[in-house]
């Protein structure tokens, strides 16, 4: 990532905004470690329960703190800035994040960076490219969020578009629910629909501008296995592999019409899928099919840079760090404040 080089700054960086612990440390812009702790309770009670995953980052994040200094071979006196997510996420996960970056920033006396979780999976799309050609048109497919942005060379953010309902990891996760699936279905779907066809077609929803619908499409898949449980108890059982590819056929169909349509009206030649979805297999080979196939550039990260991590935090805090964007941490302002209160 040609934009960063030279910086000379090594920085800390704390993702915690779902079920992923993460902690990475980057220097300029390469990344010296990324380690992340997935939790893997809220597979049990079918979507992420917020109390536990706040009690687990808790308890994860030291050590993932530690192991990420020392697989990166620094110290922390050798870093010059904590980064931590903001949000959006779940107030008692970002707060254990937060809480824990602010602490560690006050007690060694460096600047905290605060990040947006939306703007560093938009900027993930430029984790190791050689070269990049702006303006890149994002695609971010997350649990939370589907959104459809332009990445200026400045590194300038214009949202185009969002989901008016489900994201599309969501709708993955819920059809997932449908089919019997344990949470989070994505990359169980993806992994089953490699042995089966599209066979079933659902309709795409038709939405205007450059936004996504998917809470339809969960319905029709939702009313298709009714229907069909009631011909054969056994039909999910039997058919869950062409369903599986079914339903991944159609995710990917809208999230790729939607995005071509969108360059093509603003005639923008680069691509970037960032966010948990995009390390869907078919999403990346159809998406670079039909780049290539238009001489399109497409960015997409590798998959450990798709789903949640602390690396792509600390990407943005680069470019946060260059313009000398910092969180407000006059302790002094505050004691006074409470010296004046009591
Ligand atoms: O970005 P992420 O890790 O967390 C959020 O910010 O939401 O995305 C998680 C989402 C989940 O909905 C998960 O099912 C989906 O990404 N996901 C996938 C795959 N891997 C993760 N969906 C489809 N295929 C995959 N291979
Ligand atoms: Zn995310």
């Amino acid at each position: 990532m040609p934009i960063f080089l030279g910086m000379g700054v090594n920085i800390l960086a704390i993702e915690s905004s779902c079920d992923d612990t993460s902690v990475a440390v980057l220097s300029d812009h390469r990344v010296l470690s990324n380690i992340i702790s997935s939790q893997i309770i809220h597979k049990k009670y079918g979507g992420v329960v917020p109390e536990a995953a706040s009690r687990i980052h808790m308890e994860m994040i030291v050590q993932c703190c530690n192991e990420a200094l020392i697989t990166s071979g620094l110290s922390l006196d050798q870093i010059q800035a904590i980064a931590v997510t903001r949000g959006p996420g779940l107030m008692g996960s970002l707060i254990v994040g937060l809480a824990y970056a602010k602490g560690l920033a006050l007690s060694l006396g460096i600047p905290l960076i605060e990040v947006n979780h939306l703007q560093a999976h938009v900027y993930s799309v430029m984790m190791d490219q050689e070269s990049l050609e702006f303006p890149i048109l994002c695609l971010t497919v997350s649990g939370g969020h589907t959104q459809l942005c332009v990445l200026e060379e400045d590194l300038s953010l214009e949202i185009l578009g969002q989901t008016i309902d489900d994201a599309a990891g969501e709708a993955f996760d819920k059809i997932g629910k449908l089919l019997q699936l344990p949470y989070p279905a994505g990359p169980l779907i993806d992994k089953m629909a490699k042995e089966g066809k599209a066979i079933y077609t659902f309709p795409k929803a038709k939405v205007g501008g450059h936004d996504f619908s998917f809470s339809g499409l969960k319905t029709s898949v939702l009313y298709f296995l009714q229907k069909q449980l009631l011909i054969d108890p056994e039909f999910i059982t039997k058919e869950i592999h062409n369903l599986c590819a079914s339903v991944q056929k159609v995710i990917c169909d809208m999230l790729l019409e939607k995005t071509i349509e969108s360059a093509e009206q603003y005639g923008i030649k680069s691509i970037g899928i960032a966010g948990g979805v995009s390390a869907n297999s078919h999403i990346r080979t159809v998406f670079k099919n039909t780049c290539d196939a238009k001489g399109w550039n497409l960015y997409i990260p590798k998959i450990s840079y798709c789903t949640d991590n602390a690396a792509m935090i600390g990407i943005v805090s680069l470019y946060k760090y260059q313009k000398r964007l910092f969180a407000t941490m006059d302790i002094s302002a505050l004691a006074r404040y409470s010296i004046k209160d009591s």
